[in-house]
């Protein structure tokens, strides 16, 4: 029997709401309630932990038993770090690519999941074998951004995207008010470097009032 995506887990309207996902690496943990703070207070609570630094298991335990937020696992691209993340607490996972088992095991575990897919085959392969109607498109810019995604949406009406890569401040409602995508995600919402410029998180706290502001 084929695995499938539960596309009615509560998540993904969520996502459709908030519209914005923020990707964070962790390099000192001291900072994630800081971070914690800012995405409460500007209303996106959400985060995305990539596992690009060593602590990204870590942050995710700690954010996951503060329970403020949804925390998720970004560039998740072995089923160990699937497992890890899920363990301490991820209740999303997104990866780059596509990965079976990474997939498979998200399906198991009812977490949604969202693989990295650019073109109709990768696309038709997620719906075909898993289900997935809502995919990462990943990097956004690289790949031929929104028009790419609206000649998608073609042949797939029925496919949300999450476009990641090369979205900023200044491009970035371009995106989240476009009817086939779900959120858009990325960096310039909110990272460790940002709220340790000024020491005390003020300036990524505006920068993301900003955004919410725009929307
Ligand atoms: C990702 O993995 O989603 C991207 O690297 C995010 O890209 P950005 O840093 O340009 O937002």
């Amino acid at each position: 029997m084929k695995m499938r995506v539960n596309m009615s887990h509560e998540f993904y309207g969520k996502m459709n709401q908030i519209k914005l996902l923020p990707l964070y690496t962790a390099k000192d943990l001291d900072v994630l309630p800081i971070a914690e703070k800012i995405l409460v207070d500007n209303g996106v609570p959400v985060i995305e932990v990539a596992y690009r630094s060593e602590l990204a298991t870590e942050a995710i335990r700690i954010l996951a038993k503060s329970g403020k937020l949804m925390v998720g696992a970004g560039t998740v691209r072995t089923l160990e770090q699937a497992r890890e993340a899920v363990e301490a607490g991820a209740t999303f996972v997104v990866s780059p690519c596509i990965v079976p088992e990474v997939i498979e095991f998200c399906i198991e575990k009812d977490i949604p999941v969202f693989p990295g897919a650019v073109t109709p085959s990768e696309i038709q392969s997620l719906i075909t074998n898993y289900g997935i109607h809502v995919v990462k498109f990943f990097p956004a810019d690289v790949y031929g951004g929104l028009k790419a995604m609206k000649a998608l949406s073609g042949p797939f009406p029925d496919i949300k995207f999450v476009p990641t890569g090369g979205i900023n401040k200044d491009n970035f409602l371009d995106y989240t008010t476009a009817e086939m995508i779900s959120c858009a995600g990325g960096s310039f919402i909110l990272t460790e470097e940002g709220i340790k410029k000024d020491g005390t998180g003020e300036w990524a706290n505006q920068n993301l009032a900003e955004l919410v502001a725009k929307m």
